[in-house]
């Protein structure tokens, strides 16, 4: 007998601190009217340095997921945590919030698949489902971004904003509030260079008394790396859509990885997607990379733009590269 895969919690949390385009032109050669114009994004929320990590920012939208399903951390079998910011290179920082949860004993681990990192952790969730009906899975997806950009570069350090997504998997039991229908993944790594944090891994060792630099903060080939995204997201979404035999008329909602509005837009328009049904909150966000995907659902359900009975599309895109899309059955 196969096994249904169902959400049965969603939360999101931002930190309280915003910054504005306004903030950032006092920062960097830069104007409100190029970043909205060129992206879409009007403000990010930044945590106080020092102040938050990404587990403590995954706290908060796994506390409301939890919430959500009915369920407490005691109920947990599993933490996956998809992020490219942890809160220490070692240990993960799933670990760090089994902690914060006050529970022990789980089975924890960090997911790095960049901005498909919550696409990726969904189908690993997926699995362990199949592995274990009983099985109750935290997906935790969170970035602490502000800490790996170069806040001189302004051609990065206005796309990205710090915030957590989370969802809690189970079989199905008929208390689910979204059956993940189908998911597909797909990478490439033949163009790694063209969006990473180069230095501070084995590649790029960090040195005893070295100094910090550029290497160690994000680097983005910004119009290359638009251009693939519009792309695969294009190229999986429609896969994906025949693989289930759908139009994209059977979609109800559209909930793509919030990475710039004119990819959206583009995406949206190169699929046939009306923009009445695409759901965009990159204004409010920016970037969170993985986070990007579980704020915006959770988001959307806030504002109610999803009700019971719609079927939502989800397409990502990152680093790596890699990409993924799914179906969701509310
Ligand atoms: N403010 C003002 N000017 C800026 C700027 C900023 N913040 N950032 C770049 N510019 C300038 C550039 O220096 C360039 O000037 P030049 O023509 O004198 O050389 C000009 O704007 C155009 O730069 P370009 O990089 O071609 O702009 P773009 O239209 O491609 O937009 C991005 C840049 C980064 C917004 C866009 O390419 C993008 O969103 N890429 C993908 C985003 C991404 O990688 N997301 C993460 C993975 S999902």
């Amino acid at each position: 007998m196969s096994i249904t895969p169902v959400i049965c919690g969603f939360g999101h949390y931002a930190p309280e601190k915003i910054v504005s385009n306004q903030d950032l032109e006092k920062l960097v050669d830069t104007s409100d009217e190029w970043i909205t114009t060129r992206t879409g994004i009007k403000q990010r929320h930044i945590v106080v340095p020092g102040e938050q990590s990404s587990s403590d920012l995954a706290l908060e939208a796994s506390k409301m997921a939890l919430a959500d399903a009915g369920l407490s951390p005691k109920d947990l079998t599993h933490i996956l945590f998809a992020t490219l910011t942890p809160d220490t290179y070692c240990p993960s920082a799933a670990c760090y919030l089994e902690q914060k949860l006050g529970v022990r004993g789980l089975m924890a681990m960090d997911l790095n698949a960049a901005c498909s990192g919550f696409l990726y952790s969904l189908q690993t969730a997926r699995a362990m489902v199949a592995l274990d009906p009983d099985a109750v899975v935290l997906v935790a997806a969170s970035e602490v971004l502000s800490s790996r950009v170069n806040w001189t570069d302004r051609s990065t350090c206005v796309l990205f904003g710090d915030g957590s997504g989370a969802a809690v998997v189970t079989a199905d039991t008929g208390a689910g509030k979204a059956q993940v229908l189908d998911l597909i993944l797909g990478s490439d790594g033949n163009l790694t260079d063209l969006l990473l944090i180069p230095a501070g891994g084995s590649r790029f060792p960090l040195e005893l008394g070295g100094t910090v630099d550029k290497e160690s903060y994000i680097q983005l080939n910004g119009p290359d790396v638009f251009k693939h995204a519009v792309r695969e997201m294009e190229a999986i979404t429609n896969t994906l859509l025949e693989k289930n035999g759908l139009a994209v008329e059977d979609i109800d909602l559209f909930v793509p990885h919030q990475a710039n509005v004119r990819i959206i837009d583009a995406l949206a328009k190169r699929v046939g997607v009306p923009p009445e049904k695409v759901f965009v909150n990159i204004d409010r966000y920016g970037n969170t990379s993985a986070a990007s995907v579980p704020i915006a659902l959770s988001d959307a359900l806030q504002q109610n733009a999803i009700q019971p009975g719609m079927r939502i599309l989800i397409t990502t895109f990152g680093a790596g590269f890699t990409w993924g899309s799914c179906i969701l059955q509310f």
